[in-house]
């Protein structure tokens, strides 16, 4: 299995449209057996995918077609033995506009089982104003 997380730039993708790309994304990756999460500040993207790597190098492929969003960055390609979030076929982390409790929420979501590159990038991420 293979984990990717990527950063990408939104075409200006109101949050409720947020919520029904995760809802059919939690559909697909369920049946292709991908887990992860995405976080969305408003203006970019940060997705962690983890599963078979040709699963995952076809879901990057529509990723890379879909115009909600560009210049899609991959920050880590890594092997893994085991999944950061099994349970979670696409889980959309939400970022609080108080960048207090942003660290609160993100450190409280963040999973246990990552590495501590992953960790560093997405608490990176969720601490940008
Ligand atoms: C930031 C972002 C993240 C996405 N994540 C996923 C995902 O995890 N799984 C997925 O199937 N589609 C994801 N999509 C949507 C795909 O690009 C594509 O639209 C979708 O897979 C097509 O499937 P559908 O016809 O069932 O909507 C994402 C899109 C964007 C913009």
């Amino acid at each position: 299995m293979r984990r990717i997380v990527y950063i990408s730039t939104s075409s200006g993708l109101p949050a409720e449209e947020v919520d029904r790309l995760v809802e059919s994304a939690q559909r697909n990756n369920a049946e292709r057996e991908i887990t992860g999460f995405l976080l969305y500040n408003g203006r970019n993207f940060l997705q962690l995918i983890e599963g078979p790597k040709a699963a995952l190098m076809s879901l990057m492929a529509t990723l890379a077609r879909d115009p909600r969003h560009s210049g899609m960055l991959t920050l880590i390609d890594e092997p893994i033995e085991e999944r950061s979030c099994p349970t979670w076929s696409m889980h959309r982390m939400h970022l609080p506009f108080d960048v207090a409790l942003r660290r609160a929420n993100i450190d409280a979501e963040i999973p246990a089982f990552i590495s501590p590159e992953a960790r560093q990038l997405v608490q990176n991420f969720a601490y940008l104003n």
